[in-house]
């Protein structure tokens, strides 16, 4: 079963020097118990597209085309009262920065019953829940610390409660927007391996934006590769990483699957910007940057599978010579 399918999202925002159009015609999708990771360089519309799916958009925002469906039904046409319903209990977030979850006045024990507002349990019941779910995170001694406000812990640790709140209502959905790209690497290394865990044992599907390589390697099962707003490569992480597709997702890779660990915490940088999204260039959007440019690219090019399964946005594979 697919718990998340979106198919030919279009979103503008209204901007003073006209539409910018941050996502055109992004199809994807997430299959249950599976974790997909989106990449790309930042400004390729990672954040759109989950501020899309969670409907928090910003003011200027506006979806001209397309669906989101969250295990069959269309959120862009749900009743905002049931969209809030799903938000945090069916559909969960983390996002880079803890501290935007947490509440710094109130302590973690606190925070972790508020959140399980809409349970009858006992509040002795709801510690008790709270505690083993600090634990589940490899947070130590997690009972006593109930007690702690966020301040009183890590970066690393915030980031791990964060991930024990979103992970409570034991979601079908978790949404993860470059979760431990403020941390060190071997504390965002932890976190992978225990999100891995939990997604097996809560058995839910996550979407996971990250641009480190290295992590989506990892942690994910499928990728897909945006650029400036489009979709221009997906599959699974074998595939893409190892047989990459199109030019911009070999950029990103240097030709070099065997690099990715340890070079990767960074996207590499590739020569040339990001067309300007308010005036898009005809043709292929990659084109501009693109080494392997040749006279189709004025035309623009739509995914096409390089194998079962393997999908990339480059002419190169219409013509039956993917390099
Ligand atoms: N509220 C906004 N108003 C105008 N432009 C925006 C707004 N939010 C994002 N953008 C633009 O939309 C594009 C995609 O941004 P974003 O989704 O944040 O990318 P990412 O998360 O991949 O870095 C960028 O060009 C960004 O400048
Ligand atoms: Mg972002």
């Amino acid at each position: 079963m697919t718990v998340l399918d979106i198919q030919g999202l279009s979103v503008s925002y209204a901007t003073p020097c006209g539409e910018l159009r941050a996502l055109r015609d992004v199809s994807m999708s997430v299959p249950e118990r599976k974790i997909v990771g989106i990449v790309g360089e930042s400004g390729c519309g990672k954040s759109t597209l989950i501020s899309a799916i969670i409907r928090l958009m910003a003011p200027n925002a506006r979806v001209r085309s397309g669906t989101v469906r969250f295990k069959g039904e269309d959120l862009l046409a749900l009743p905002e009262a049931q969209m809030r319903g799903l938000r945090g209990t069916e559909i969960s977030m983390v996002f880079q920065d803890p501290m935007q979850t947490h509440n710094p006045v109130l302590t973690v024990g606190r925070q972790m019953i508020d959140i399980q507002y809409r349970n009858k349990r006992s509040k002795a019941d709801k510690l008790k829940r709270a505690a083993e779910m600090l634990s589940l995170v490899g947070i130590p001694d997690a009972k006593a610390r109930l007690n702690q406000y966020p301040f009183e812990f890590s970066g690393g640790m915030r980031q791990r409660i964060a991930i024990a709140m979103a992970l409570m209502a034991r979601p079908s959905l978790l949404i993860a927007d470059e979760p431990t790209t403020a941390l060190d690497a071997t504390l965002e290394v932890q976190i992978i391996k225990r999100l891995r865990e939990l997604q097996d044992e809560i058995g839910c599907s996550i979407l996971f934006i990250s641009h480190h390589l290295g992590v989506i390697a990892e942690l994910c099962d499928e990728v897909v590769v945006m650029y400036a707003g489009e979709v221009v490569e997906a599959g699974s992480v074998r595939d893409v990483f190892h047989n990459p597709a199109h030019p911009y997702t070999r950029a990103l890779l240097d030709c070099d699957p065997g690099h990715i660990k340890e070079k990767t915490r960074n996207l590499p940088t590739i020569p040339g910007n990001i067309p300007d999204l308010v005036s898009l260039p005809r043709g292929c959007i990659f084109a501009d940057r693109c080494p392997q440019r040749h006279d189709a690219c004025t035309e623009h090019p739509v995914l096409s599978e390089s194998s079962a399964g393997h999908r990339a946005a480059c002419h190169l594979i219409k013509a039956g010579a993917p390099a």
